[in-house]
């Protein structure tokens, strides 16, 4: 199926604060073949990559990476925020417009030489994806793949990816 991904998320002005428009992924997610294709596209940008295990960040990216690694056949290790996991972790922080966010993640999560897609649902400033491929790569894991659904074109987070592969499924620029 050929979708307008664009046709499923919800451009909300001034949320969470004033100037922000939030792209809102959830009637993406509320219909069932929108989600399916938007799944499979990931699936099948992953699908050579010899991935062995499938990374995201709390909480979006569980949605669109669960689904993504259970039709990949391989595991999924959640990056969680503070005080989530219950046993040893490794941290990565990054900056937020004020102050800073940490991000956990078990340190069994991922083995050293594992090859990890690593997803979430939005790319922004990058800082989120840039935290999560850190604890990966603390772990000795190797990103062979970031995916995102939106990207944020005028927050340039795609240049806290050189080096690395990575695939939206849809762009915004501007508001
Ligand atoms: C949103 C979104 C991405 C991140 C992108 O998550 O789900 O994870 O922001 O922004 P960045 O590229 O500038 O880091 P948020 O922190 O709002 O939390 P949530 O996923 O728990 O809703
Ligand atoms: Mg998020």
């Amino acid at each position: 199926m050929t979708i307008n991904y664009k046709d499923y998320i919800a451009s909300v002005p001034d949320f969470p604060e004033p100037g922000i428009v939030y792209r809102d992924i959830s009637p993406l997610m509320a219909n069932g073949e929108a989600y399916a294709a938007a799944t499979n596209e990931l699936v099948a940008y992953a699908k050579d990559k010899g991935v062995e295990m499938v990374v995201g960040p709390e909480a979006r990216g569980f949605i669109v990476g669960c689904p993504v690694a259970y039709k990949l056949g391989v595991g999924f290790a959640p990056a969680r925020k503070k005080g989530k996991l219950p046993r040893p972790t490794v941290s990565a922080s990054y900056d937020l417009e004020y102050g800073s966010e940490t991000l956990y993640l078990h340190k069994d999560a991922v083995k050293p030489g594992q090859r990890v897609l690593v997803v979430d649902d939005l790319l922004a400033t990058g800082g989120t994806i840039f935290a999560t491929i850190a604890l990966v790569e603390k772990l000795g894991g190797i990103v062979v793949g970031t995916a995102f659904i939106v990207e944020l074109e005028d927050l340039h987070g795609r240049d806290k990816l050189k080096g690395y592969d990575m695939m939206t499924l849809t762009t915004y620029r501007g508001a």
